[in-house]
């Protein structure tokens, strides 16, 4: 019998067992906020404290220096996560920063339209909120599969009709569990000449991405979820085509661009014009070290854990009285959102952390607009991953068990 592709092969319990070694947070807490952060593994910690510590000892211009190739490395490993080239690659200190960056490309203008669904990251519909209110840019949500999710056709009829400037998908939602059709959405964008723009924030690290298969212009993402680096810093993924027609940020810095004669600028070549010349090389080394973690662990696997552990609590949790399971669509992800009975969720989320068990909530405060469509007052968000194991998944249920019966 011939071996199974690398990254293919069935995980075993000692691969669980070495990327918890790797993990000194799982033996002291149930870390299942992955869509929060994530528990990093110490070669992300070890190389963002060994390139601080390297500032600290020769300046941080000469770090910078001395750390180059090591930088080089971290766009390349970011580039194979998303199997592009490392031109294609920014480096930002968030995935909201990234997102915005790219919507400053665009002139928008009163009337202009921009498509999107009804699943859209809330910073994202803020910012869109925004460019209606000062440039009258009309937003339009395309319509939902009756299974959830965004239907590409109705993506499709309002891109015939509209016309817009922008089709704009989240393709793993903050709350709610779902996986979008991101690569039906970008044929739809594809064929009409639409730029395209994907939150790639929760799909990174928990999905295998092949970003040309998704034919976006732009992917946002953040290095402290799915994929396991520092808070603080994140990536832009610009295509080949944006570049060739030297899209840029509105306002571009000395990292993007030079200044060869008053009254204009020349661009440098790719993707680092939607870079801001300062940035913390520690983070960024970070994430490179947090993608070369998550290749060699093999992302296709790692993806069907964290899948089947989602599954799993999903008709774990509810089956407990009080809970329900709020996730719908036909591709689930590793989050998954449930409404209880009883306490507001943020509650809840204290009483479960005092216990040792991380999560988060979102609350009617934070975004009405997504529970009311949800039908919830609040919900719980609890999204496992790969290095999570039964022990976490019985201390969740065990512990919402006593809380929502007493
Ligand atoms: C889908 C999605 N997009 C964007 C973001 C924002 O990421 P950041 O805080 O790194 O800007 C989040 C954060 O939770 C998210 O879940």
């Amino acid at each position: 019998m011939s071996a199974p592709p690398a990254g293919t092969e069935p995980i075993t319990a000692a691969d669980v067992a070495r990327w918890r070694a790797d993990t000194p947070g799982t033996q002291r807490r149930h870390h299942l906020n992955n869509a929060g952060a994530a528990l990093p593994p110490r070669p992300v910690t070890d190389a963002v404290r060994t390139h601080l510590d390297l500032e600290a000892e020769i300046g941080g211009y000469e770090a910078a220096g001395a750390a180059r190739a090591s930088i080089d490395d971290a766009y390349r490993a970011i580039a194979g996560l998303l199997r592009c080239a490392p031109g294609n690659i920014a480096m930002t200190s968030s995935a909201t920063a990234s997102y915005a960056q790219a919507l400053s490309v665009f002139e928008f203008t009163a009337g202009d339209v921009i498509v999107t669904t009804s699943a859209d990251y809330l910073s994202n519909r803020l910012m869109f909120e925004s460019l209606s209110a000062r440039r009258g840019v009309r937003v339009l949500e395309a319509a939902d599969l009756p299974s959830g999710g965004v239907d590409p056709e109705s993506v499709a009829a309002l891109v015939s009709a509209e016309r817009p400037r922008l089709v704009a998908v989240t393709w793993v939602p903050t709350f709610g569990g779902l996986v979008q059709r991101v690569e039906d959405v970008g044929e739809v964008c594809v064929a009409a000449g639409v730029p395209y723009l994907v939150d790639g924030c929760q799909a990174v690290g928990q999905l295998d991405i092949d970003v040309t298969t998704v034919r976006c212009d732009f992917l946002a993402a953040t290095a402290r979820k799915f994929l396991r680096g520092p808070r603080g810093v994140g990536f832009l993924y610009v295509s080949d085509g944006a570049l060739a027609r030297d899209w840029h940020p509105l306002l571009v810095d000395m990292r993007g661009a030079k200044w060869p004669a008053p009254g204009g600028y020349a661009l440098f070549d790719g993707a680092r014009r939607f870079e801001q010349w300062e940035q913390s090389h520690a983070l960024v080394l970070g994430m490179g070290a947090a993608a070369r973690y998550a290749l060699a662990a093999g992302v296709a696997r790692t993806a069907a854990r964290a899948h089947a552990l989602a599954a799993e609590l999903r008709a774990r949790l509810a089956n407990i009285p009080g809970v329900r399971a709020l996730d719908r669509g036909e591709r689930l992800s590793a989050i998954a959102a449930f409404e209880c009975a009883g306490p507001d969720a943020s509650v809840l989320v204290r009483a479960l952390r005092e216990r040792g068990v991380n999560t988060t909530a979102q609350t009617a405060d934070e975004n009405a607009v997504a529970l009311q469509r949800l039908g919830a007052s609040s919900l719980l968000r609890v999204s496992p991953h790969y290095y999570n194991d039964e022990s976490d998944l019985d201390a969740i249920e065990n512990a919402l068990r006593e809380l929502l019966t007493q």
